[in-house]
């Protein structure tokens, strides 16, 4: 895997090109489980302390205070990349989904808009699939989005190599996904999705890049003597490999000091040694399973 280095290690004003040409910013704040009477002084902080970039869902029943964390922070909206996504029980109103999630966050458009899960689930039933629908029809119809000027690119997310190989290999697939925003730390780092995504000109985002709540990975030993030894945290360390990777991270954080030092990532990089170290742990978890969708997303470790 060829290591990034973001030019004069300016890591928080690095930025990745899609294949559509936009640039998404490197490092961006997440939001699930930031609740409504968090989130939005979380948003604000992190704007105003640099960040350019939120990541939000309507799944996460946060959008409206996420909008009002932009519009406190004051900075300008063409600055700033904002990420939701269309949730699973809306794959077969993707129109209705993206205004939903616009009026919500009181936008005009948003930067990229995610299939959030491969998943069309029956909003009458969660255990049950929409009949007559999968998420190669709700791709042909988020490929219409953009032309409404309401979404800049559009993505996938959670989407393992198999449904990928689905999708692109279906002859209504006109638009290849810009993103796949799926779950990647070291303890489930995903290397030939990573890499599949690469060879097919999908940018891979990095969730859950912690370890998400309660993360084991804080608890490492291998990566607390890294960190020591660099005189950083650990949660910067594991932000600095995931950057390293070539992907985006977007750690999630309701608290002031950590949304501070999550950001605190320029000047410095993982030496070789320590991105190899970091790469070959050999413990493994997911945060996210699939179990509670009606169908399976996820065929195996690395897939
Ligand atoms: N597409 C998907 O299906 C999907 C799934 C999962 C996540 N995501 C996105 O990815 C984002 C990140 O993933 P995540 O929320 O699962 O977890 P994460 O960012 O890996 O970890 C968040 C946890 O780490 C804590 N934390 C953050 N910075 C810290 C620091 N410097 N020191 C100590 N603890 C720290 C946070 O606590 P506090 O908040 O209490 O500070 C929170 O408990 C999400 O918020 C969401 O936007 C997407």
């Amino acid at each position: 895997m060829a290591v990034e280095i973001a030019q004069d290690l300016k890591w928080t004003k690095h930025h990745f090109t899609l294949n559509t040409g936009d640039k998404i910013p490197a490092v961006g704040l997440g939001t699930w489980q930031s609740k409504p009477g968090e989130v939005r002084e979380a948003v604000k902080v992190a704007l105003q302390k640099g960040y350019r970039y939120i990541d939000t869902a309507l799944a996460y029943g946060n959008e409206k205070e996420v909008g009002l964390g932009i519009k406190d922070s004051g900075v300008p909206r063409e600055e700033i990349w904002v990420t939701t996504k269309l949730d699973n029980t809306w794959h077969h109103i993707t129109e209705e989904g993206i205004t939903s999630s616009l009026n919500s966050l009181g936008l005009d458009y948003v930067d990229l808009y995610l299939m959030h899960w491969p998943s069309s689930t029956d909003p009458n039933n969660l255990k049950k699939h929409l009949p007559d629908w999968d998420f190669v029809k709700t791709w042909e119809a988020m490929q219409k989005l953009p032309a409404s000027g309401r979404v800049k690119n559009i993505g996938v997310s959670n989407f393992a190599i198999k449904n990928l190989e689905k999708l692109l290999n279906d002859p209504s697939c006109k638009t290849v996904p810009a993103t796949n925003q799926i779950e990647l730390h070291p303890n489930n780092p995903s290397p030939k999705l990573v890499e599949y995504c690469k060879s097919k000109g999908i940018h891979c985002t990095a969730y859950s890049c912690l370890g998400s709540t309660d993360s084991p990975l804080y608890k490492n030993d291998k990566l607390k003597k890294i960190a020591e030894g660099k005189g950083k945290t650990v949660q910067q360390i594991l932000l600095m490999w995931g950057l390293m990777r070539g992907t985006d991270v977007i750690p999630k954080s309701v608290t002031a000091s950590r949304i501070e030092a999550n950001f605190e990532l320029d000047g410095w990089k993982l030496e070789d040694d320590e991105f190899k170290a970091i790469s070959s742990l050999p413990e493994r978890f997911k945060v996210c399973g699939d179990a509670w969708l009606p169908v399976r997303v996820f065929f195996g470790d690395d897939e």
